[in-house]
């Protein structure tokens, strides 16, 4: 599985592909008034001293063994699907999750989690999401841009470029689902002059891994989750905004 392997040096992932202090400001505050107790959607570390009592629910194993700091007295983490085993933070107060839609497939599993966290939460819980949308990732997602870029002599790690690689496919397509491997494979066309680039990018579990990802726009997104009863609050329509807001109606 895809997380096992990328637990074992989940180290060497930094922004955006994982969160940063102003990221974890926005959570800070987003949770603000419904911090009693947090449901954390994985295991991000830098995540997981919010809340007066917080609960991580991943379904791999791994990721709870590797990544996560450990649990103490506010804290625990707990094997689980997000989609229909949330019964260990049954009454949280407020959902985190930091990139945890973009690994479900649009939309049937986004229904299949709004549906369990409404089971699962207090009434008008909220969920605060830090999402990937495609037109607001920075710099531009064109192919023709990361192409010229990197003929221009940019030496870009090769998890960055695949994941620049993913939202330039999903703009230009507007379709949500990605998969991985589609990804990894037009990255190591692009990276064809810079051999030990590519030949890192393809030894990475990504390039034979059978998962997608999913990166729908703010409006695809705010229209799902209404249908599923939330009230959206706040959504980054705006470029550099990658958070969402919803509150259980
Ligand atoms: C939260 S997401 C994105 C990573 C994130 N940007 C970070 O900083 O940790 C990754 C996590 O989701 C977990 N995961 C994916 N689908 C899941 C599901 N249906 N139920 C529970 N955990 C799931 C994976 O095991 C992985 O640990």
């Amino acid at each position: 599985m895809l997380w096992d392997e990328l637990a074992q040096d989940w180290g060497r992932y930094a922004a955006p592909i994982c969160p940063d202090s102003a990221d974890l400001a926005h959570f800070r505050a987003g949770i603000s008034g419904a911090d009693d107790h947090v449901l954390l959607l994985g295991v991000t570390p830098l995540l997981a001293g919010l809340g007066r009592k917080l609960t991580s629910v991943d379904t791999c194993r791994s990721m709870i063994d590797l990544v996560w700091p450990g649990d103490n007295e506010t804290r625990r983490a707990v094997q689980g699907n997000w989609l229909f085993d949330l019964a260990h933070a049954a009454g949280f107060t407020a959902a985190i999750t930091d990139g945890g839609l973009s690994v479900l497939r649009w939309p049937d599993q986004y229904v299949m989690l709004f549906a369990s966290l409404r089971a699962a939460g207090a009434p008008q819980c909220r969920l605060i999401a830090r999402c990937h949308f495609s037109a607001n990732v920075q710099p531009t997602p064109d192919l023709a841009v990361l192409r010229a870029e990197l003929r221009s002599g940019l030496r870009p790690d090769p998890d960055l470029v695949r994941f620049r690689v993913a939202h330039a496919l999903v703009a230009a397509s507007g379709e949500p689902n990605i998969a991985v491997r589609e990804t990894v494979r037009v990255a190591a066309e692009l990276l064809h002059d810079q051999p030990e680039a590519r030949a890192s990018l393809l030894a990475r579990p990504h390039a034979h891994c059978d998962e997608s990802y999913s990166f729908p726009n703010p409006v695809q997104l705010i229209e799902l989750i209404e249908d599923c009863g939330f009230w959206v609050d706040h959504a980054g329509l705006r470029s550099h905004d990658p958070f969402v807001h919803c509150t259980v109606q």
